[in-house]
């Protein structure tokens, strides 16, 4: 197969954007000009000298010769104004902006589509691992029961750090910004979006749903405490953020973003620090697991780096599963066991517990172990960061 020649406007000079540039330096397979990069800050002190960077985006946009635009801005509205303008100029576009992308996935396949051109976001979904080209390559026609996994990195450096360390979360937070794991806006992070975004750009490969993230429950890992690391140390358990899409039926998924129980026998339960893991369940295939590093500027620029690459092959995702068109409801009645730590009596009646396998009460707090509907979870969802309490699901069937 033969390469195109690659002449690329870079938009992004900051923790990925470097680890792009240093991995493209070291890479004596591939070559590509770097023709142009685009920043914000003026006042900025830069490593390389200022003739390679512009502050004006059209003078990529409208450079003809430039064909491919890698995207790599933390500004999500700006990103997505970058991205329609350089497909619609006819430019192949690489990005790593998982909320641009899970904000306006529909829009953005018809738009390629339209504009026969590729668009490529790999390190949108856990950095390094290359799960969005495996669920399009491997699994186009294998009966994949369910995916889950761990896929944001700061998250899981912070539970690391909680569990291994009895670090408090505020500090270990501190860490993740400091080491670059986490978002520019952190609360992406630790509220579970990051992740609910990332779990539906997955899904849109793995079932061919393009799910607004708003219709995703999720719930991230800011009100945890040390009671609930001291509870799942003395059970032999890890708790994770893992987010999860599944089949409930022939042609139904459910999916949702919480943390979760791991015991010590499974996959997960050695996935630490910043690095992501990612299970899938299929008919034939069984269960795999795919691990690697899933933040920081070099891990991250190396699955941009295989998109540049795959881009000068031509390569176009195909979404074959939207193609086939299997998968067609998406329900939220799906029943979960939950352990949920909570002050007030009043705050727990909330969740309309339909079984309860446990419950401890003391004086400074008290949990409850039981199955709740998600779909109940989802009419809370407003209120839940208001309340004193966190929830974890067990990973149990029942
Ligand atoms: N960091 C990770 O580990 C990681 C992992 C996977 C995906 N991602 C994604 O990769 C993207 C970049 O993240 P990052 O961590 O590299 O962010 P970052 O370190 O904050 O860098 C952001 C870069 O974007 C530039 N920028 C912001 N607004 C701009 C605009 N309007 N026009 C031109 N340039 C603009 C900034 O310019 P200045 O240099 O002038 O400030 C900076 O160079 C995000 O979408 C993020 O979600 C990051």
């Amino acid at each position: 197969m033969t390469r195109n020649k690659l002449r690329i406007g870079l938009f992004g000079y900051g923790c990925v954007g470097q680890g792009l540039h240093d991995v493209l330096n070291s890479s004596s397979g591939f070559k590509a000009d770097i023709v142009r990069i685009c920043v914000k800050d003026r006042t900025k002190k830069r490593r390389i000298p200022m003739s390679n960077f512009t502050f004006d985006k059209n003078d990529i946009l409208n450079d003809d010769s430039i064909n491919l635009v890698v995207e790599l801005i933390d500004d999500a509205d700006e990103a997505y104004n970058i991205v329609t303008t350089a497909m619609m100029k006819g430019k192949n576009v690489v990005t790593a902006n998982k909320m641009m992308v899970a904000n306006h996935f529909k829009e953005l396949v018809e738009l390629q589509q339209k504009c026969s051109v590729s668009l490529l976001y790999e390190a949108s979904a856990g950095a390094s691992i290359p799960i969005i080209r495996n669920l399009e390559e491997y699994y186009d026609n294998e009966l994949l029961y369910s995916l889950r996994g761990i896929l944001n990195g700061s998250t899981n450096y912070i539970l690391t750090k909680m569990h291994n360390e009895g670090i408090p979360y505020t500090q270990a937070l501190n860490e993740a910004i400091e080491k670059g794991f986490a978002e520019s806006d952190p609360t992406l992070d630790v509220e579970g979006f990051d992740a609910k975004f990332k779990l539906c750009i997955i899904t849109g490969h793995a079932y061919g749903l393009f799910l607004e993230p708003e219709m995703v429950f999720h719930y991230g890992i800011s009100t945890i405490s040390k009671f609930d690391i001291k509870y799942s140390k003395e059970k032999g358990y890890k708790i994770k953020l893992v987010p999860f899409v599944g089949k409930t039926c022939d042609n139904t998924i459910t999916s949702f973003v919480l943390p979760r129980f791991i015991s010590s026998d499974k996959y997960l339960y050695n996935v630490d620090n910043e690095y992501n893991g990612v299970i899938t369940e299929a008919a034939f295939a069984d269960k795999q697991f795919f691990c690697g590093k899933g933040a920081g500027g070099h891990a991250t620029g190396s699955a941009v780096l295989s998109d540049i690459s795959a881009n000068s092959y031509g390569y176009k995702y195909e979404y074959k599963k939207y193609q086939q068109g299997t998968v067609q409801n998406y329900t939220r009645d799906y029943k979960l066991e939950i352990y949920l730590r909570y002050k007030h009596e009043k705050d727990r009646d909330l969740f309309g517990f339909e079984e309860v396998s446990e419950y401890f009460s003391s004086k400074i707090c008290n949990y409850v172990i039981g199955v709740v509907n998600l779909s109940r979870l989802y009419e809370l969802r407003e209120q839940l960061p208001k309340l004193d309490v966190f929830i974890v699901n067990t990973g149990r069937r029942f």
